[in-house]
């Protein structure tokens, strides 16, 4: 965990964090919402590469870099960089001219933080759970290391929903529901694990709301009771809408693969299939409190995640999430590289 006295020189998952620490980026994120422009990082460099595509992560951190002083290149491999081998012990005989245990050394020599966007393939669960991807990257850089979204964690989008939610003044025991939602494809299971750790580690009531075949891997719900469980907070799951969204305060929508059919696409089609109507709409929020806020990392596929009433109603908070992502993450780079 890193301490509240060092340094910040991982920010990988949130509750990896030493809570004090959490609190003060929190409060920094705060202030710099007040007061957005300094030099307080004035000829540092931030790296950023894009294994996977961004719209949010990569325009805000480039924002928030040049709104303190400093400056920050992207790498997006294959779109004018050269494409990135990431497989150990392959022979490089294929289209990716470059590896990873290049390329992430020599862009550490380029700047003063790195960070990395890392999905993978989403072939292998057992593998993918331990992070192979992220811990490549994290011993090859002697640098700052900001995931960016890895296979299992999305910490800045996590941060920015924390703060989300104490912009709201959403009690920090209030009724927290993240709900599976369909998608025409299986999705990665960064956002959902990582919002079901976050909100546990604020210490709210969390429901996991999902169809049968489409609960979380144990590993990913054991790092989620273990933050309920240190901040005091509860978790449960459960495939009852009507049970779920009662008296809820936030309804956090994220759509994932079944675990069970991961790396396979194909074998999951029949089960996502009878699942259209997980589309939030108006109804949904029935017997949730009158005032509930509908939260989503974004992008949102909208009538199939959720609906355009909700999504252009005053219950949304999409826009004020994503804009949060700018205030946290400058607050990690100068927990990591400021005075
Ligand atoms: N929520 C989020 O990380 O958005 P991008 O994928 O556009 O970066």
């Amino acid at each position: 965990m890193n301490g509240s006295a060092e340094r910040l020189t991982r920010f990988l998952r949130t509750d990896e964090v030493d809570p004090a620490v959490v609190t003060r980026l929190l409060a920094r994120a705060r202030e710099l919402e007040r007061a957005p422009i300094s030099d307080a990082l004035r000829g540092q460099v931030l790296g950023l590469l894009f294994l996977n595509p961004s719209l949010r992560t990569l325009a805000s951190m480039q924002a928030g870099m040049s709104q303190l002083g400093g400056s920050s290149f992207v790498i997006q491999p294959g779109a004018g960089s050269w494409a990135i081998e990431t497989e150990l012990g392959i022979t490089m005989d294929g289209d990716r001219p470059e590896h990873l245990r290049e390329a992430i050394p020599v862009l550490s020599e380029y700047c003063n933080a790195l960070g990395v966007r890392s999905f993978g393939d989403a072939v292998d669960l057992a593998s993918d759970l331990n992070e192979p991807l992220l811990s490549q990257i994290d011993g090859l850089t002697n640098k700052p290391l900001i995931n960016l979204e890895s296979t299992t964690s999305h910490p800045c989008q996590s941060l920015a929903d924390w703060k989300t939610l104490d912009d709201l003044e959403i009690p920090t025991d209030g009724k927290f529901v993240l709900s599976w939602a369909w998608h025409p494809k299986p999705l990665p299971l960064a956002v959902a694990a990582s919002t079901l750790t976050m909100a546990a580690q604020r210490g709210m009531d969390v429901t996991l709301l999902r169809p049968d075949g489409y609960g979380l891997p144990t590993a990913l719900m054991e790092r989620a009771s273990a933050a309920a469980a240190q901040s005091g907070g509860k978790l449960t799951e459960t495939s009852d809408q009507a049970d779920a969204l009662e008296g809820a305060h936030v309804v956090y929508a994220k759509s994932w693969g079944a675990p069970r059919h991961y790396g396979d696409p194909g074998s999951e089609a029949t089960l996502r299939a009878e699942l259209r109507s997980w589309c939030i709409d108006e109804s949904w929020f029935a017997t949730a409190r009158s005032d509930a806020s509908f939260l989503h990392c974004l992008p949102v596929r909208r009538n199939v995640v959720v609906a355009d009433e909700v999504l252009d109603g005053p219950r949304s908070r999409v826009v004020q999430q994503a804009g949060n992502r700018l205030h946290v993450q400058k607050s990690v780079l100068l927990e990591m590289l400021g005075d």
